[in-house]
């Protein structure tokens, strides 16, 4: 890594920023225009980007230059740049929305300096990352500070904007981006996951088209529609070759990607907040920062734009003390019991899971007030001790005596019209007052802009949390943001309460994470409603989709593989006739589709196994705990998949020692080829075994010619074989 400063005479300073893998190259303009240069593979020679004849923009006559066909940097409002602002501002005072940045300063900076109140990647160590920080400025006190980082050994660059008002006069932020890219070549496609409730994360491509293209939400949360991620890709870029410029953004709200070419063919890519119903009132003296962008620029494929996500998010973007630990496997009781359950069915759950040597025991949805439905109690979080038939700290304990941790649903930003928190404080709900609120599964959210709200949740969380002894948070968020408003403040706009809401909600969070550093937190919004970077930062994983069918979560476990790590990711064996879908797979299918490395359990009626399918489960837990150490830290390769509608991946230990394929079949078709598998990522000249057969193999084989794969000729047929390197 490293950050160059130069000078030449078209561009008096200019900065490279270099990763192992990409130049990221910029210059200032003789009239103060910073301007996007190059960003892709590594260049040698930066210098050679300023040359003149590589300036086309820039007429014989200085300040005659026209803003709409620079590719600049960031790119202020109401000028001469028509394409899509990356700041749009407005002066109340004259009704001026002139934003004129020019370039005034730069600083190296060591590390990566942290801002408040915001997720964010981190370091460790100073000397593992460097940051710029260059300054613009518009004349009327407009000050904006692009912040850019890079990492020792990654092809990650990490961008985030602040904007603060130096001047006179307030100013309302309309739109703020967090990164904006200018692209001289529109030939791309454009890869995003979209999704619904039960079926997030489908991978979707489409070419770049000379219109404005976005993947956005305005739900109040990233949402199961996008995700807030984006890359550009190459034609045919595939898992290994092309090339990919990917965005992803560190938040977990309203979010806007944008590509937009323009008439001269230049591409233009930001992403950033959402500007939707947005206005943001920057009084003089104040500031705002944008929630940060990881873009990554990769020359290898999909694959190796993944792995750099996986490696950044698992290592600099958890954090705690299970950020390096592998997870305890687990028994939910959603899928077993739902609402209907008491204690003597606890306990005979309780212990079928213990004796399966199950490690943690999650009590899901209704414990508390009188929740035996989803129409109540959200907000009155004491435990239903009738129903229970104990205290919470009774039933934990008696959980602990089977020699499981306890753990715990809750859904603390929600609150249910029936129940005595809102009765008590109506206007602690998040609407619009004087205008009816839509119910969404007979809730209504918390208005967490305010501090009064934040505070009374941070109390009441804090007093389930050390109510009993509890070693696991599951924590879920079950509907969108609608008619978004605040009793508290109902002269602002949507977007800011939206975007106040997150901040309030960062802050409730960063406060229980820190007070109750040892609990395993695990996200959940519908399933993987709110699965973003932003939730990673305070919880080490997220529960991936609530559709728990083998088959399906090929799709939606590969497609949230492309930018999360799989340690992040909860997958759970649930039983069959599957809830969602009705599919019937095999416990071998369902466990092999499981154990990508990140939280694992079951979510069944484990009484109801019969002997068979118990010691089944045994033996899969065993195996699990004997690998999960290696499952945890191993690298994710999507493989080439040799027939249609197979579905196969390779996890292979940092330094190559050990790998294990997987690969599972949608629907089987008769006369089938032999089926060859190429494995990616071992190393060419490491000899393996396959720990089933014995047979010895050289990794070029592998990569080159493939394994030969015997799957059982029914529908959703899968196998998992281990490899280790011989000694
Ligand atoms: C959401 C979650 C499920 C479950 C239910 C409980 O749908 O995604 O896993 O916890 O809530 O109501």
């Amino acid at each position: 890594m490293s950050i160059q400063i130069f000078h030449t005479d078209l561009y008096p300073t200019c900065f490279h920023l270099q990763t192992p893998g990409s130049s990221y190259v910029m210059g200032v303009s003789q009239d103060g225009l910073l301007i996007h240069l190059h960003y892709g593979a590594p260049v040698a020679q930066a210098e050679n980007l300023t040359r003149a004849e590589n300036s086309p923009w820039f007429p014989a006559k200085p300040g005659e230059t026209l803003l709409d066909h620079v590719p600049l940097e960031y790119s202020g409002s109401g000028m001469a740049d028509l394409r899509p602002a990356a700041i749009s501002v407005e002066w109340p005072e004259d009704g001026d929305n002139i934003a004129d940045l020019r370039y005034q300063d730069y600083a190296l900076l060591p590390g990566k300096p942290q801002m408040e109140g915001l997720p964010q990647v981190y370091t460790e160590k100073e000397e593992e990352a460097q940051t710029l920080r260059i300054t613009l400025c518009d004349a009327k006190g407009l000050q904006v500070d692009l912040f850019y980082t890079i990492f020792d050994n990654s092809d990650a660059l990490i961008r985030r904007t602040r904007v603060s008002n130096k001047g006179t006069s307030p100013v309302v932020l309309h739109r703020i981006m967090s990164s904006a890219l200018d692209l001289p070549d529109p030939r791309m496609e454009l890869v995003h996951l979209h999704g619904a409730w039960a079926r997030e994360f489908n991978e979707e491509r489409m070419p770049v088209g000379h219109f404005c293209q976005c993947i956005s939400s305005t739900k109040g949360a990233s949402g199961h529609q996008h995700n807030p991620f984006a890359a550009l890709v190459t034609p045919g870029c595939n898992e290994s070759a092309g090339e990919v410029y990917a965005a992803s953004l560190v938040y977990s709200g309203n979010f806007l990607i944008e590509t937009d070419v323009d008439a001269m063919d230049q591409l233009r890519f930001t992403i950033g907040l959402n500007d939707w119903c947005f206005s943001w009132q920057l009084l003089p003296g104040e500031e705002f920062c944008s929630p940060e962008a990881v873009l990554v620029y990769s020359a290898q494929g999909l694959g190796h734009m993944s792995r750099t996500y996986h490696r950044l998010y698992q290592n600099r973007l958890c954090r705690g003390s299970w950020r390096d630990r592998p997870r305890p496997v687990l028994l939910n009781t959603w899928e077993g019991v739902y609402f209907d359950f008491n204690r003597d069915k606890l306990l005979h759950l309780a212990k079928a899971a213990a004796e399966q040597e199950i490690e943690l025991f999650v009590l899901d949805d209704g414990w508390f007030g009188h929740r035996d439905s989803d129409n109540s109690s959200l907000g009155d979080w004491i435990p239903n001790e009738k129903k229970l038939g104990c205290t919470l700290r009774e039933l934990a304990e008696d959980v602990n005596r089977l020699g499981m941790k306890f753990g715990l649903w809750v859904e603390p930003e929600m609150v249910s019209p029936d129940s005595d928190l809102y009765r008590a404080h109506p206007d602690w709900a998040l609407c619009r007052p004087n205008r009816p609120a839509t119910l969404a599964r007979t809730q209504l959210i918390l208005d967490l802009s305010r501090t009064d709200v934040q505070d009374y949740l941070i109390d009441a969380m804090s007093s389930v949390f050390e109510s009993a002894p509890i070693a696991y948070i599951k924590w879920d968020m079950n509907r969108n943001m609608t008619e978004i408003g605040s009793f508290a403040s109902p002269e602002k706009s949507a977007g800011e309460i939206a975007h106040r809401y997150m901040l309030g909600l960062y802050r409730v969070m960063e406060t229980l994470v820190t007070r109750f550093p040892d609990i395993l937190f695990e996200s959940c919004a519908s399933g993987g409603g709110r699965f973003d970077p932003g939730m990673m930062y305070y919880m080490p994983q997220a529960w991936t989709s609530d559709d728990s069918d083998a088959i399906q979560r090929l799709d939606i476990q590969g497609g949230c593989s492309l930018v999360y790590p799989p340690s992040c990711m909860s997958c759970h064996v649930s039983a069959v006739p599957n809830h969602q879908v009705g599919r019937v797979t095999s416990l071998d299918t369902r466990w092999n589709v499981a154990v990508m490395g990140g939280g694992f359990g079951y979510e069944l009626n484990m009484t109801a196994l019969s002997d068979e399918e118990k010691e089944v489960v045994r033996k899969q837990i065993c195996t699990y705990k004997e690998d999960r150490g290696f499952l945890f830290t191993s690298e994710l390769y999507r493989l080439e998949a040799p027939a249609d509608g197979m579905f196969a991946y390779a996890q292979v230990a940092p330094d190559k020692s050990r790998f294990a394929v997987t690969c599972i079949r949608r629907m089987f078709r008769a006369q089938r080829a032999p089926l060859w598998l190429r494995v990616d990522g071992i190393a060419p000249d490491k000899q393996y075994v396959e720990t089933s057969s014995g047979e010895t193999y050289i990794g070029s084989e592998l990569l080159s010619r493939g394994i030969h794969i015997v799957l059982d000729d029914v529908d959703f047929a899968s196998t998992r074989l281990n490899f280790v390197e011989k000694k």
